[in-house]
């Protein structure tokens, strides 16, 4: 309990600093280039350049200290993995020299530009084998376009930055398996997400000012949708292999007639979460959804439900605890659930 109060009160100064940051330096990482050329040939191996660069890091720990620079060296003594963390220093672009470089970590570290700016070099195109890029506690407003040219990347994930949007080159990452941007401030997605035919994960969480996720409708291999804690109003369409959806802590104000559209069309079994929002009626079309078996509906404003549910008989677990449903309706539909559909758990309290 302690810690997690701790945590909390870390996680508010982190805000406040991060809010008096962006407003001392506004940065918008699409405008600021440096297009130097890196001389990469000038150093023998890669542990030579790593090592001239972080003095102090941990090179093959088996077990790395999570809060220090480290790397791994693959067999050919070529570095395959680096993690920069809390660097107080500009990161050197030397970085960008590491053609085996499969998975870059940049933890509450920056490039700077010549003013000491931070943003993300476009030589980051060098990494021609990078499949995972993650990138957290920094200071941009947005990311360079020339990020869609990052073709082999599988995971791509942004967190705790002041981020308002997303380059629609985004689009263009083809081979891109999971996208998590959470912890930001993105106000919409562009329109080219829906190109990512191969996103099966898709993780959204506490982007308080994203009011809209219509531009993801269609997602083909999407399986997995978390979008707890954001402003989001309506629900998203045709995604067929979807299987967990976690919407708690959003604005939607009714389950309508949309939510048909989110059938799993292999027929797998579906968890749909969409406990704290202010939902006040469900579609009697929700009885389409014959492959969802877990819904979670605690901390809404319910006080009816559409008799079409108790023809689901799919569904094995049902949550409606802090509705508003009177003492004597939920008499009812415990009885009606029980006849109809015996096997499922109904919990209103
Ligand atoms: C790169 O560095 C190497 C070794 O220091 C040098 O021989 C070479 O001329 C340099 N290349 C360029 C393009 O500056
Ligand atoms: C890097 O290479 C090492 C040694 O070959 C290997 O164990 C590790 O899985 C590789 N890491 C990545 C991210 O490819
Ligand atoms: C490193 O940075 C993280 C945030 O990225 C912070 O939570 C942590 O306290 C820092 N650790 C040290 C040793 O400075
Ligand atoms: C990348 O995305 C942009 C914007 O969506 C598009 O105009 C461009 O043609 C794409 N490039 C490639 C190589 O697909
Ligand atoms: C989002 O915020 C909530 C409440 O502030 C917190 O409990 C949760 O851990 C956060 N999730 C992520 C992925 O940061
Ligand atoms: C969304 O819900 C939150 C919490 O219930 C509320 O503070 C916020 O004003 C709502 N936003 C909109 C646009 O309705």
């Amino acid at each position: 309990m302690m810690q997690m109060q701790i945590f909390y009160i870390l996680q508010l100064i982190y805000l406040l600093q991060s809010q008096w940051i962006i407003n001392a330096y506004p940065t918008d990482a699409t405008k600021l280039k440096n297009i130097q050329e890196i001389n990469c040939s000038q150093y023998k191996t890669d542990s030579d350049i790593i090592r001239k660069l972080f003095p102090d890091i941990q090179l093959n720990a088996m077990s790395p200290d999570r809060s220090i620079t480290s790397a791994l060296l693959n067999t050919n003594d070529r570095v395959n993995f680096t993690k920069i963390v809390n660097e107080t220093t500009c990161i050197p672009s030397t970085i960008f020299c590491f053609e085996d470089l499969e998975t870059l970590i940049i933890e509450n570290s920056h490039f700077c530009d010549s003013k000491r700016r931070n943003y993300l070099p476009e030589q980051i195109i060098k990494l021609k084998k990078l499949t995972t890029l993650q990138i957290s506690h920094v200071n941009f407003i947005s990311l360079p376009n020339i990020i869609g040219k990052l073709s082999y990347l599988t995971d791509l994930t942004i967190s705790y930055v002041n981020l308002i949007s997303l380059p629609e080159t985004i689009g263009n990452l083809s081979s891109l398996q999971r996208l998590s941007i959470f912890n930001t401030h993105l106000k919409s997605l562009p329109k080219t997400i829906s190109n990512l035919k191969s996103l099966k994960k898709l993780m959204l969480q506490n982007n308080s000012y994203l009011h809209s996720i219509k531009e993801i409708d269609g997602l083909p291999a999407l399986h997995t949708l978390d979008v707890r804690h954001c402003s989001i109003q309506d629900l998203p369409r045709n995604l067929p292999k979807l299987m967990n959806f976690y919407m708690p802590y959003n604005n939607l104000t009714a389950l309508g007639s949309d939510i048909k559209t989110l059938i799993n069309k292999a027929n797998k079994n579906q968890n749909f979460q969409f406990d704290n929002n202010r939902i006040t009626s469900i579609t009697p079309e929700i009885r389409h959804l014959h492959t969802l078996s877990q819904l979670h509906l605690d901390h809404n404003q319910l006080h009816t439900l559409p008799k079409d549910i108790f023809d689901m008989t799919k569904l094995t677990d049902l949550y409606l605890r802090n509705n508003r449903f009177s003492p004597h309706r939920i008499h009812d539909y415990r009885n009606e659930f029980n006849k109809r559909n015996s096997k499922l758990k109904v919990y209103f309290n």
